[in-house]
């Protein structure tokens, strides 16, 4: 039955794409065929030849014959370029194909602004995402949540700032570790100044707890900044982080740790393995499908918990509608 759902999911998706296809090649032909017939009594013999060529060949050709040939290119362009997309873009598919569920689908956002209609059913979105993984994970103690990625600039820190906001409106002591040690993005976000990081403390005997920044905005929100990017004392600062974790679940109800892709940085590994469960944001159409499935394959390793998928910057287009309203 999964089976007959997944290829009529297919066969519309080719379907849908044909007629794109069909009508740009429709009006390419249409450009070319009048250039043509044009160039046929100009001035170029090359031109002038290709365009009588052309015409006589319009002339006897049956309709029929035309449209038949032309909905088989735009059917096999349709086919091949499904085939050779092989970026995370339909969550059904997704689902279907990755060892994760997908948690979530987050709309595109152009302008951020309180009170944006976009930036509310992204907010939305992420009450959504926020109730889903609380509900799924409640047997767990889903106590710390790392926000990860395949590669940078995939939304992790949007989605870990707001999924940490949302859970401090619901009452709940929350924390937020800006985790990412090379590309540090909560400083400038919540407008933080002057405040010292936990690479600053790292193999000192300072309190943890002295770092801590609250947001008056925010009632049920702290704030913690991990990262200096100074790369020889990454090390040092992932392992503070990891020996402060353990403590910080005792007096908050979720730490949410944004972080660094996971790609090419080996201390998101290191986090991962020591939070309760890791969040993956892939970007919808640009995240690339075997780099997550990798990814998701050496968490399991790692036996790092992989919470699920979230699909930011998700259009109407790649995804039937589900997921988001407009
Ligand atoms: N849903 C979205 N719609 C539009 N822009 C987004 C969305 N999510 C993130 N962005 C933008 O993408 C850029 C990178 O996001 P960021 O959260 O900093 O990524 P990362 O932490 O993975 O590097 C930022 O400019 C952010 O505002
Ligand atoms: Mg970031």
């Amino acid at each position: 039955m999964e089976n007959i759902f997944a290829n009529f999911d297919l066969v519309l998706r080719a379907f849908l794409l044909t007629i794109e296809l069909g009508v740009v090649a429709g009006v390419v032909s249409m450009v070319v065929g009048t250039l043509l017939a044009a160039a046929r009594v100009g001035p170029i013999p090359v031109l002038a030849k290709a365009g009588a060529l052309y015409v006589t060949l319009v002339r006897n050709t049956p309709l029929l014959v035309v449209f038949i040939f032309s909905s088989l290119v735009a059917v096999a362009a349709a086919v091949t370029s499904d085939i050779f997309n092989n970026t995370v873009r339909d969550p059904e598919r997704v689902s279907r194909t990755l060892n994760a569920p997908i948690v979530g689908g987050l709309p595109v956002v152009r302008e951020w602004s309180a009170g944006n209609r976009r930036q509310k059913l992204y907010e939305d979105a992420i009450r959504m995402l926020r109730n889903s993984i609380l509900l799924s994970e409640h047997q767990r103690r889903l106590r710390s949540l790392m926000v990860t990625s395949v590669a940078n600039s995939e939304g992790k820190s949007t989605v870990a700032a707001h999924l940490a906001i949302a859970h401090a409106q619901l009452g709940r002591k929350t924390l937020l570790i800006d985790g990412d040690l090379c590309r540090p993005s909560a400083r400038a976000r919540f407008d933080i100044r002057g405040a010292k990081c936990l690479c600053d403390i790292a193999g000192t005997a300072t309190p943890w707890r002295d770092l801590l920044k609250r947001n008056e905005a925010i009632p049920n929100l702290d704030i913690l900044l991990a990262g200096c990017p100074d790369r020889s004392r990454a090390d040092l600062t992932v392992n503070r982080l990891i020996e402060m974790l353990p403590y910080a679940t005792q007096e908050y109800d979720l730490i949410v740790l944004d972080s660094s892709p996971l790609l090419g940085f080996a201390e998101s590994w290191r986090m991962a393995a020591a939070a309760d469960g890791v969040l993956l944001v892939a970007l919808a159409g640009r995240t690339n499908h075997k780099a997550l499935v990798s990814v998701l394959t050496t968490l399991e390793r790692l036996r790092a918990h992989a919470v699920g998928v979230v699909l930011n910057e998700v259009r109407p287009d790649l995804t039937n509608g589900y997921y988001y309203q407009s």
